[in-house]
Order: C-alpha cells, then structure tokens, then sequence
C-alpha cells in the first residue's frame, strides 16, 4: 500500500524528532495523515468575507440555522456551540481546559502536549491502538481486564494477549507478574493497564504505582514500550491507602523507549455518560505529540468524521464552573457510601465465593466456590430474586455498586449467598 507524500512527510518529521516513535508506528499509523481537504480548507478560511468552503448550513455569517424544536431545547446555548462541528482535533478550548485539569493533577503534564478528542475513552484506545498496534502484536495486561479489550485488540486489530495474574499472594499488585511478563516479551511490546481495574476495582498504593512505572521504565531500556494508560474510572477511589494519581504521570519524560499513551475523558469522572468525549495524550515530546495529533485526525476523519461539538462545549461548562471539584467529590461520596456497604457485607465468612481485593472504581470482582458456574448463578439470580450482575469467565461475578444505592446492596449479597446456597 503506497503511502501518501503528506503521510511521508510527517513520517520523515517524526523521524526527525523522535525515531523510536516514528519506527513504533503501525501501517495504518505511518499511512495516517490529516489531508488538506474540507475541514482543513475551511478551517484557513475561518473568518473570510464570504466563506464558501465547508458543507454546513448557516446564515452566511457563520451561524447555524437550527430547527425551531432542537433550538427550543438548546436555548441557553450560543448555537454556535449547540449546532455547529468541531474542529476534527476537538475544539481548541476542550483540549485546553483538560490539559489544564490533567496540570492541576500533576505538574508533569507540562511536559505533555494537548491530547486529541475522541468519542469517548473507548475510541481513544482504539485510535491510540491503531496508530502502533498491527496485526499479530501482542498486548500485555493482567488477566482481569474489561472485556471490550478482546474486542478492539484481538477482533479489530488481530492482535494476541499474554496475560499475568493480576494479584500477587498479599492481595496487592502482581509486580513480578509484570516483570516477567514483559521480560519475556521480545522487540516492541504493548502494555495496557487500568486504574482503578474494571472489572475488580483495584487502585494501586502510591508505591506500588512507582515501582510499577520503573518496571516499565526498566523493560523500556533496551525495546520500545508502548503504555496504554486507561484511566476511565481516574479519581474513584476510596480507601485513602490507593493512589488517585495516573500512572501515565509516572511515565512521562523517563525513558526515550517509552511511549506512554493516556486514555480517559468525561464518561465516568464527569458522569457525562452518553456525552461520548474522551481524550488520547500522548506522553512523548510534543512536536511529536502534534504529528500524532494530526494522523489521528485522519483517523477520526475516516472513522467517526468528527467528534460531537454540544458535549465538549458542556464539559467545558463544567470544568470551568467553580461548584465542580465539590460536584466531583458529593458523586464520589455517594459511591464512597455504597463501598463502604459492601465491603462490610463481603467481609462476612461465606462459603461460596472469595473477593479480589478492591479499593476504588465501581465494582467488585467475586471468585465463585468450585461447582458454582458465573453464568448460571447469574442467570438464576436474575430469574429467581429479580438482581443483575455480570459474569465473567467460568467462575467471576462482578457486582457494579455503581449502579445501585447503599440499600440495595445487602439484599444483592443476601441474594447471591440464597442462590448459590441453592445450587
Ligand atoms: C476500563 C474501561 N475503559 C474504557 C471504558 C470506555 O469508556 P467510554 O464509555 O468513554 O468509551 C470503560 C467503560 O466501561 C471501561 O470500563
């Protein structure tokens, strides 16, 4: 497949600034390129006398001609942030003010340039996937991980897992597991973890997250290492022992080898579920960032077109507004309540399941009793006491106490120990 004069162009600056991410692309990655087609016309003619360029519908002074029933609904809004695209990068102003909120975190986002807008965090791992993952890699992570990484990395990309058991025997992170992992991983090797874990909500300690990092760094030294960070459920946590920090902030500037990758955005953090926009960062130099930056705007350009311009401009609102960082916390309280609930209904003895140890996010991850199978308590659990969860594998349940309030959760575990009592 030829590769475009402009891809060729920006494969040849990477190169300039950053070989090792450069040689990391994938083939998709290195043929990426943002073209100077519609949206990048229109945008050198934002501003013209009469600006004749992109397809949307306006007045001829650049304001949308809304139906009266969406503009009735949208009436608080300019409609210039209800009605029209955004910019294919994400507007401008949303970048920057989650930059500004990932700063405030840690001031090791300085370092970092402006992440790219996708539709929500699961297309940020996709894009930041298809930029370096191909066809036969392997990606690294433990073995809980959330399911819809089969779906990008091994359906989508057809790519393989090798895994490592999450925990080591103290109930903390399986940092050994980690290492040998990615010892054994020859050449160019992915690695994706996630916290807090969906589906066993476990945050690291401040010290497991930097021993895991120089793990990282310490596989980076002679091979690329590329590290997805997904951060979805970032600031959920709620044993004060766990992190709140990212770990792709550990990763920053430690190792040229390294190319960490930060996914994350408002689904969770904002509770902006159906908002559907999330960030990729790319944790390199950021002139390198900013051609990165520009090949997944060919992919959003060939995927999604754009991202969804109201939902950036609300998230905007709400990072800016003074109320949010309480806002955040009474949502974390309310989870904090429900946590607190079912930790002391898991600590009571039971004979049919032990619980991963878990600390922060929105669920908790059960390991059934030989002869119990998940699927068929889950099933009976639904058909006999009317209570959801979910099933993973042969023999894990998760429980997302996320989703159901503070009283509910004595009566899911009564249900669950009458069901498997019964089976
Ligand atoms: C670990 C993890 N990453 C990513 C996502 C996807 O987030 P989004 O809905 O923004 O695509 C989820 C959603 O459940 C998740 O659990």
């Amino acid at each position: 497949m030829p590769i475009h004069p402009e891809a060729q162009e920006r494969n040849e600056r990477l190169r300039g600034h950053n070989p090792v991410v450069a040689e990391a692309l994938s083939a998709l990655g290195r043929r990426s390129f943002f073209p100077k087609g519609i949206p990048y016309q229109a945008g050198q003619a934002k501003g013209t006398r009469i600006n004749a360029t992109i397809g949307q519908i306006t007045d001829g002074a650049g304001n949308p001609l809304p139906l009266a029933p969406l503009a009735e609904k949208l009436s608080h809004l300019n409609p210039k942030d209800a009605f029209l695209y955004s910019p294919i990068q994400g507007r401008d102003s949303a970048r920057k003010a989650w930059h500004q909120k990932l700063l405030k975190e840690d001031a090791r986002m300085a370092q970092v340039g402006l992440g790219v807008v996708s539709a929500g965090i699961c297309h940020a791992l996709t894009m930041g996937a298809e930029l370096f993952f191909e066809q036969g890699d392997t990606l690294v992570l433990p073995d809980l991980y959330w399911d819809n990484y089969e779906q990008i990395f091994q359906v989508r990309l057809e790519g393989d897992f090798r895994t490592f058991p999450f925990y080591n025997a103290q109930g903390g992170f399986n940092l050994e597991g980690l290492r040998q992992v990615l010892a054994a991983a020859k050449g160019k090797v992915h690695l994706l973890l996630n916290f807090p874990s969906n589906p066993n909500g476990y945050s690291p300690t401040p010290t497991e997250m930097k021993a895991i990092a120089d793990v990282i760094v310490e596989a980076a030294q002679s091979r690329t290492v590329i590290a997805f960070c997904d951060d979805a459920y970032h600031g959920l946590v709620f044993d004060p022992k766990a992190t709140t920090k990212s770990l792709f902030f550990e990763l920053i500037g430690r190792s040229p080898n390294l190319i960490p990758l930060k996914c994350d955005g408002v689904t969770k953090e904002l509770s902006f579920f159906g908002g559907r926009v999330g960030f990729l960062t790319f944790g390199v130099d950021p002139e390198s960032a900013a051609i990165l930056v520009d090949k997944c705007m060919g992919l959003i350009r060939s995927g999604i077109g754009s991202p969804v311009a109201l939902s950036q401009y609300l998230m905007e609102v709400e990072l800016a507004d003074p109320r949010h960082e309480a806002e955040f916390e009474k949502m974390r309280q309310v989870l904090q309540a429900r946590y607190d609930v079912l930790r002391a209904a898991l600590d009571r003895p039971t004979r049919h399941w032990t619980v991963f140890p878990f600390n922060a996010g929105c669920f908790c991850l059960l390991k059934l009793r030989d002869g119990l199978h998940a699927d068929d308590v889950r099933q009976k659990l639904i058909a006999d006491e009317s209570v959801g969860v979910v099933s993973q594998g042969d023999q894990y349940l998760r429980l997302a106490f996320c989703s159901i309030e503070a009283a509910s959760v004595e009566p899911l575990v009564a249900s669950l120990e009458k069901v498997c009592e019964g089976m």
